[in-house]
């Protein structure tokens, strides 16, 4: 069987297993790529200006600023630079769970053990496990919050320990989901020289198909990654739409306030249908259905596409929906109406025929 690169498309439909931004980005965006020289596609791109553009927005210098294609590529860098380019032969990474695939799989990129830590009781963090896995052995700890794909955060107050615990490890946070939800651990960074944090374009801004991640950190955690990382990795087209972005500062508020609204009436829908679900802070809701692939395969049918979560054993029997654009999550919240009508249906049916 040949393997074609790429994530399977589902289709068409209502694209709520990705978490981006269903309702596109920034006019201004657009309006910034068609305005795109020749010179930007014809020239190796300079990244200075983005950089100082990100760093300003960020409120950090320039130089704790590297622009990844994309936060996966940040993530791989963080370990091919703490890890592999430091030749450590038998370095732990600390991945609590569940996980952001992206974790476990750059540990094993660079060979080295990814320590897995469960989850506490509803996916609370598990901060006191989290804190007897550091090792002398650790290099990275990855922390998600958000997580994906429960949505549940991470107290400021646990990073800082969990940070001061391992001063001779990397702690990348990964908050590509802060603008939905949560406090940003960004004000702390100028105390935690040991701490990365990790931001992206893909989700709120909607700049998911540009691939611009950022990987902010003070000089002794970002040199290694920086040292790492290919020097022509974000493409001319992606900077003009990452100026543009940063420049419309009234579609993230938009934008949050859609996440927010959409999480509350999902909720109401789901304690109707009488289905579990976690409270989240980003723009997805986890949600437990039972047995998942039918669900997820009678959701599709009615044109909504959903994330299957139940293959991973931390997450058993749970799909997770993006929560954007209220009309998209009015839409899905009419197909799980429907999904859950014909399964109470064909459950009386079948205890009829007993
Ligand atoms: C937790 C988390 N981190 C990082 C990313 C990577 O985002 P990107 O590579 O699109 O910037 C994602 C995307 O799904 C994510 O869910």
């Amino acid at each position: 069987m040949s393997v074609i690169q790429g994530y399977p498309s589902p289709g068409e439909g209502l694209r709520l297993h990705l978490n981006e931004n269903t309702g596109g980005c920034s006019p201004r965006v657009l309006e910034a790529i068609r305005r795109v020289q020749q010179a930007d596609v014809s020239t190796y791109p300079s990244y200075r200006d983005a950089v100082v553009a990100c760093a300003r927005h960020f409120g950090v210098d320039p130089d704790w600023v590297l622009l990844t294609n994309g936060l996966d590529e940040g993530i791989l860098m963080a370990a091919v630079g703490h890890i592999a380019r430091a030749r450590i032969h038998d370095a732990e990474t600390i991945v609590p769970l569940p996980a952001f695939d992206p974790y476990p799989n750059s540990t094993a990129a660079v060979g080295a053990t990814a320590v897995r830590v469960p989850p506490g009781r509803d996916y609370a963090f598990p901060t006191e496990a989290v804190l007897a896995a550091i090792t002398p052995r650790t290099r990275l700890i990855f922390l998600n919050t958000p997580n994906n794909p429960t949505g549940q955060l991470i107290a400021v107050e646990d990073l800082v320990r969990i940070g001061e615990a391992a001063p001779h490890a990397i702690v990348l946070i990964d908050e590509a989901y802060i603008e939905c939800g949560g406090t940003t651990f960004l004000p702390q960074l100028p105390r935690h020289p040991n701490v990365l944090v990790g931001r992206t374009f893909s989700k709120a801004y909607g700049l998911a198909g540009m691939r611009i991640g950022i990987v902010i950190g003070q000089p002794p955690a970002l040199d290694p990654v920086r040292a790492v990382t290919l020097p022509f990795n974000i493409n001319g087209v992606a900077l003009a739409a990452m100026h543009a972005a940063l420049a419309d500062s009234e579609f993230l508020p938009r934008y949050a306030a859609h996440v927010r609204e959409s999480r509350e009436r999902l909720y109401g829908a789901l304690r109707r249908l009488g289905l579990p679900y976690w409270e989240s802070a980003a723009n997805f809701v986890m949600v437990r259905v039972g047995e998942a692939a039918p669900f997820i395969d009678a959701l599709a049918a009615r044109k909504v596409h959903v994330r299957d979560r139940s293959t991973d054993p931390t997450t058993p029997g749970c799909i997770r929906i993006t929560t954007g654009i209220l009309e998209h999550t009015a839409a899905a919240i009419d197909a799980l109406e429907s999904v859950m009508a014909l399964r109470q249906g064909s459950g009386q049916a079948a205890r009829g025929a007993r």
